[in-house]
C-alpha cells in the first residue's frame, strides 16, 4: 500500500541507496509506474541485461522502492573522438513523495559517480525538458521526425549495381554490428554498442511495437560488401480509396551514398503503403536534399540528447574544435560549483587542452550552454541571440561560434 501524503515529512524518511542486482525488479516497476506504462515480463527481462546496480540509485521509504536513477557505463562520439559518458537513465520518483527534492538528491549522486568514474558529461533523454534545465543539462542533439508522404515525395530512379537482402536478427546480426562500429565512432551523438545492448535493440519487444509488425531487417550488399541496413517495421492500414500502410523506420545506417538511396528506395515503395516516419532523423537528414518535393516529408523538429558537463577541463578537452581557437571562458554552474570560474581553451580539429585561468574572459555563460554546444550541433551565436551566452570581448563570438560546430551534424536514434 502506498499512502498519497504529500507532506515534507515523507522525505526525511527515505534512504537513498546503490542497489544490488535483486532490486531490478522493484526498480523496473518503480520506473514503469513512474513513466505510466504497466511494465511487461518480456521488457523486464530484456531490460535486466542492461542494468548496472553500481551505477544505479534505488530510494526507499521503508519496505518501498520509491524512487530510482541510473547510470550506464558507455563510450560516445563527439566531434573528433569517443569518451567514456554516463547514459542517465530510468530516472523516476513516486508520486507520494514527488516535489520534496529526491531527484535533486539523485542528480547530485548521479553527477559525483560520473566524476568518480572519469567520465567529463552525463547524458540524457528527457521525458520532460522541463526538469532538466536546472540540474545543468543543454539540449546538444536534436531530432526531427519525418512523416514521407511516399507518393508525393518521389524518389529519383536510377540503375542500381547493388542488392538488398532481408534477413532474420541471427543472419544478419554480424553484419549490423561490423557496420555499425564502422560507423558510430565518427558520428558525434551515437553510443558504443556492446554485446548486450544489441540484444536489446534487436529483442523486438511487443512493447516497443505499438500497433505495428514485429522488426524486419534488410541490409544493401554492394560492390565492396555490407554498406547499410535497415531496421524497419509495417503498419497495415486500410481507408476508403485503398490501402494506406505506413512504414515505420526504427534505424538506418549505411556507409554510401548507393545504399542510402537503395535502402530508402526500397522502403518508400512498400507494397500497400503510403508513408513511411522516422522518430528520429538527423536534423542534417539527406532526404532533404534527394526527394523531389521535401515538402512532403512533413519534418517536426524536438529535442533529443541533453549534455551536462560536470567536468568542464576534461570535458573541453576531450572534444576537438572545426577552427583553431584560444579564448577564455567565464563559466556558471551553481549546481556543481567546482565547474564555475574562467577557463583558457586551446583547439584545433587535432587537439585541445583546457585550464583555470585568472586572464579576462572573452565570452561567459552558464554551465547549460556548455552542454548544449558540446554535441557541435548547436551555435554559439544562437544561445547568445537568447541572451545565454554573453560576449565579452567584441569579435570573441565570431571566432568561438564556428569552433565549437563539427562538420558532421550530430544524430541520436536511440533512447537508453
Ligand atoms: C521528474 C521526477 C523524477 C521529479 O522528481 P522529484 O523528486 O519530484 O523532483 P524534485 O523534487 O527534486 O524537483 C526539483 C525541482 O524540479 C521541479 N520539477 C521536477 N519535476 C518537474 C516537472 N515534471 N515539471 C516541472 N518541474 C519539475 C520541482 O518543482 C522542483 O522545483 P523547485 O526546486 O523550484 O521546488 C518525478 O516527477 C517523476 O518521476 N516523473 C515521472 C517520470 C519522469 O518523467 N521521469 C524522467 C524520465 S527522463
Amino acid at each position: 500500500m502506498k499512502s498519497n501524503d504529500l507532506g515534507k515529512a515523507a522525505v526525511d524518511d527515505v534512504t537513498i541507496e546503490v542497489p544490488t542486482v535483486d532490486d531490478w525488479d522493484d526498480i523496473y516497476a518503480t520506473f514503469s509506474a513512474g513513466i505510466n506504462i504497466d511494465g511487461d515480463p518480456q521488457s523486464l527481462e530484456a531490460e535486466r541485461e542492461l542494468f548496472e546496480p553500481e551505477r544505479s540509485l534505488i530510494v526507499r521509504r521503508g519496505d518501498q522502492v520509491v524512487g530510482t536513477l541510473g547510470g550506464n557505463t558507455r563510450q560516445i562520439a563527439v566531434p573528433g573522438g569517443v569518451i567514456s559518458a554516463a547514459h542517465g537513465c530510468r530516472g523516476a520518483v513516486s508520486a507520494t513523495v514527488r516535489r520534496q527534492g529526491i531527484l535533486t538528491r539523485l542528480m547530485r549522486r548521479h553527477f559525483e559517480d560520473a566524476r568518480a568514474h572519469g567520465e567529463p558529461i552525463a547524458l540524457c533523454w528527457a521525458s520532460e525538458g522541463r526538469i532538466y534545465h536546472r540540474f545543468g543539462y543543454g539540449v546538444s542533439v536534436r531530432r526531427i521526425g519525418l512523416n514521407v508522404n511516399s507518393r508525393e515525395a518521389t524518389v529519383p530512379q536510377a540503375p542500381r549495381s547493388g542488392r538488398i537482402v532481408e534477413g532474420t536478427a541471427a543472419e544478419l546480426r554480424e553484419s549490423l554490428v561490423k557496420l555499425y562500429d564502422q560507423v558510430y565512432a565518427d558520428q558525434p551523438g551515437w553510443s558504443e554498442r556492446t554485446a548486450a545492448h544489441w540484444d536489446y535493440r534487436l529483442a523486438d519487444l511487443m512493447g516497443q511495437r505499438a500497433g505495428a509488425s514485429a522488426l524486419r531487417i534488410i541490409i544493401h550488399e554492394g560492390e565492396g560488401g555490407v554498406d547499410g541496413y535497415a531496421l524497419w517495421r509495417v503498419r497495415g492500414n486500410w481507408a476508403a480509396t485503398g490501402p494506406a500502410g505506413e512504414v515505420v523506420v526504427v534505424e538506418q545506417v549505411s556507409t554510401t551514398p548507393e545504399a542510402y538511396q537503395a535502402l530508402w528506395g526500397f522502403l518508400l515503395s512498400v507494397e500497400l503503403t503510403r508513408s513511411a516516419s522516422t522518430w528520429a532523423s538527423s536534423v542534417d537528414e539527406p532526404l532533404f536534399y534527394w526527394v523531389g518535393e521535401p515538402r512532403q516529408l512533413s519534418a517536426h523538429l524536438c529535442d533529443a540528447l541533453w549534455v551536462r558537463v560536470v567536468d568542464v577541463p576534461k570535458a573541453l578537452a576531450a572534444r576537438r574544435y572545426a577552427t583553431p581557437l584560444d579564448v577564455v571562458i567565464e563559466v556558471t554552474d551553481d549546481f556543481l560549483p567546482v565547474n564555475s570560474g574562467k577557463w583558457r581553451l586551446t583547439g584545433s580539429a587535432e587537439s585541445a587542452s583546457c585550464s583555470a585561468t585568472t586572464d579576462d574572459a572573452d565570452l561567459a555563460f552558464d554551465i547549460r550552454a556548455l552542454g548544449a554546444v558540446y554535441m557541435g550541433g548547436t551555435s554559439l551565436s544562437a544561445l547568445a541571440g537568447a541572451g545565454l551566452v554573453r560576449e565579452l570581448r567584441p569579435g570573441a563570438l565570431a571566432a568561438a561560434a564556428p569552433a565549437f560546430g563539427w562538420h558532421k551534424t550530430p544524430s541520436a536514434f536511440e533512447i537508453f
